[in-house]
């Protein structure tokens, strides 16, 4: 580490400079100050966080460089690795400046920030040799795309507390088109990597950022809690394999808004595991919320409860939530042998337009870690409750399938407004193995659903502890 980047980390925590008291001493440091400003170019940049930190640092200070083509691999890691000193003495900043920076996986830390300026750009190495592996997630047993472990994600953290990744709308790209064609040619051996995983974590911020282009999911928090995310624009074509935008997964009080995510998988999948591993691991996703966000998805959902909910999901909250061209808008995938619960779901405030189906419930979505799973774990799926919406231009009203001897009951659908498109089909709404209620619901639903007059479903009133977090202030 230069000595400069010495100079500059104690200039930027106002304590050290407190203390500092001899007047020539002043002067020489004045000099410094000057001299890391015109350096990094942060002058006046303010932004929102859960935390502001005493200590800042700048990619370049490390030996970055931004060509796109060199690799900073071993740059993030030591600059990291230098940051999290400050953990305990009020927590440091990485600045990502304007530039392309190629990378491979590297750790965060805790009470840390990385911040990536407007018109930087880290780039996903595509040389799998700079990708460590990690084991199988416990709850899953195995790896979505192979049996045996997985890629670590790009940019991945475990066991942390207080880390916010954020900037001036400053782009991840996963650089996934590698990674999807291995997928497509059936060459995996390993699971491919997320973009952003943070797992085991409390107090997680990601914000104002653009991701494209994920190797697979984008945004993985696991095992977790207290956790926002919100300004994301997230970005991959919409044919291509798994790019789920945002997975809660086995997380508890999370708030994810304001996001734009076109993808081709789920936009936002709440998951808890699979089958036998995610029953013996035991994890839910709880109180969740979601809302203002924009999904373009055409061969999947907006929301996908499941399919691996095998440590239930409940208290999930979504609100005004907007769809164009999207499969679905909320569908619940399980399957005999997922064990848990789905129950306890509010939505209101859906605007659709183009879709195949306005309400989607899947019973028997098969997709076993192994043949292990136990055929008598049944989901119990309860207290799904659905009201004011608008849908234009729809295929089928909705297709709801419970499980034999295993019906989705609870269901409340109230103040929907469908509108059908000129190639609509005969039966709007297939439903079997359920039971329910609704009102002001057209076109009319199935027996199993039948009206009864004066019914508004359930929304709560109260906030979930995570609504009430407040960002403060912050400046570079
Ligand atoms: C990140 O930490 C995990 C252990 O938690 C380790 O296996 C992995 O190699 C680390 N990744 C990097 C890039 O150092
Ligand atoms: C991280 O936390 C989990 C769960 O508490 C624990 O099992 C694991 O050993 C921890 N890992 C590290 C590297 O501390
Ligand atoms: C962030 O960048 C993306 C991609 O260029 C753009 O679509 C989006 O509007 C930007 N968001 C903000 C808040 O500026
Ligand atoms: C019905 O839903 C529409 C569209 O979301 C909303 O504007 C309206 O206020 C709702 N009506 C009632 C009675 O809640
Ligand atoms: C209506 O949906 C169909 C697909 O079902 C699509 O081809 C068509 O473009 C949509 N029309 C409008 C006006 O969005
Ligand atoms: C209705 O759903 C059931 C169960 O998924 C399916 O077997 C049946 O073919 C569907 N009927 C129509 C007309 O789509």
């Amino acid at each position: 580490m230069s000595h400069t980047m010495k100079q500059c980390l104690h200039l930027r925590n106002p304590h050290v400079l407190g203390v500092i008291s001899l007047i020539i001493i002043l002067g020489s440091l004045n000099v410094k100050v000057a001299e890391c400003r015109v350096y990094s170019g942060l002058a006046n940049i303010e932004y929102p966080a859960i935390n502001c930190r005493k200590h800042s640092a700048v990619l370049t200070d490390f030996g970055g460089v931004g060509d796109g083509k060199t690799s900073n691999t071993k740059v993030f890691e030591s600059a990291i690795t230098k940051l999290s000193q400050y953990a305990s003495d009020g927590g440091a900043t990485l600045i990502v400046p304007p530039g392309k920076w190629l990378t491979g996986p590297f750790n965060l830390t805790s009470h840390f920030t990385l911040f990536l300026q407007k018109g930087a750009v880290i780039l996903a190495s595509q040389n799998e040799l700079e990708w460590p592996h990690l084991p199988v997630l416990p709850s899953y047993g195995r790896g979505r795309d192979a049996p045996g472990g997985r890629f670590s994600s790009l940019i991945f953290g475990t066991n942390l507390t207080d880390v916010v990744i954020t900037g001036q709308n400053g782009t991840i790209d996963g650089q996934g088109s590698y990674w999807w064609d291995k997928f497509h040619k059936k060459q995996l051996t390993l699971t491919r990597p997320y973009m952003i995983e943070i797992m085991y974590s409390d107090k997680i911020q990601i914000s104002s950022l653009t991701l494209v282009n994920s190797p697979t999911w984008f945004v993985h928090p696991v095992y977790s809690s207290n956790i926002i995310i919100t300004g994301l624009t997230i970005l991959a074509p919409v044919d291509s394999p798994n790019t789920d935008g945002i997975d809660p997964d086995s997380c508890t009080n999370t708030r994810i808004e304001d996001c734009y995510i076109v993808s081709g998988d789920d936009c936002i999948a709440v998951k808890s595991g699979w089958d036998e591993y995610g029953i013996k691991f035991g994890k839910p996703t709880q109180h969740l919320v979601i809302r203002r966000v924009t999904c373009i998805s055409p061969d999947s959902a907006m929301v996908a409860l499941g399919s691996e909910m095998s440590g239930g999901i409940e208290d999930v909250r979504v609100e005004d939530l907007t769809a164009i061209n999207t499969e679905s808008a909320i569908r619940i995938k399980t399957a005999v042998g997922r064990g848990a619960y789905v129950k306890n779901i509010f939505v209101r405030g859906l605007n659709l337009n183009t879709m195949k189906y306005v309400f989607w419930m899947t019973g028997s979505y098969g997709e076993h870690p192994d043949p292990k799973f136990d055929p008598k774990a049944l989901p119990i799926i309860t207290g799904i409750n659905y009201k004011d919406i608008v849908a234009k231009n729809v295929t089928y009203s909705a297709k709801l399938e419970g499980i034999s001897n295993d019906p989705f009951t609870g269901i409340c659908i109230s103040n929907v407004t469908i509108q059908v498109s000129a190639q609509q089909k005969k039966l709007q709404w297939n439903c079997t193995n359920v039971a329910g209620i609704t009102n002001n619901v057209t076109p009319s639903p199935c027996a199993l659903l039948p009206q009864k007059d004066k019914t508004d479903c359930v929304f709560p009133n109260d906030k979930l502890p995570i609504e009430n977090v407040q960002f403060k202030t912050c400046s570079l």
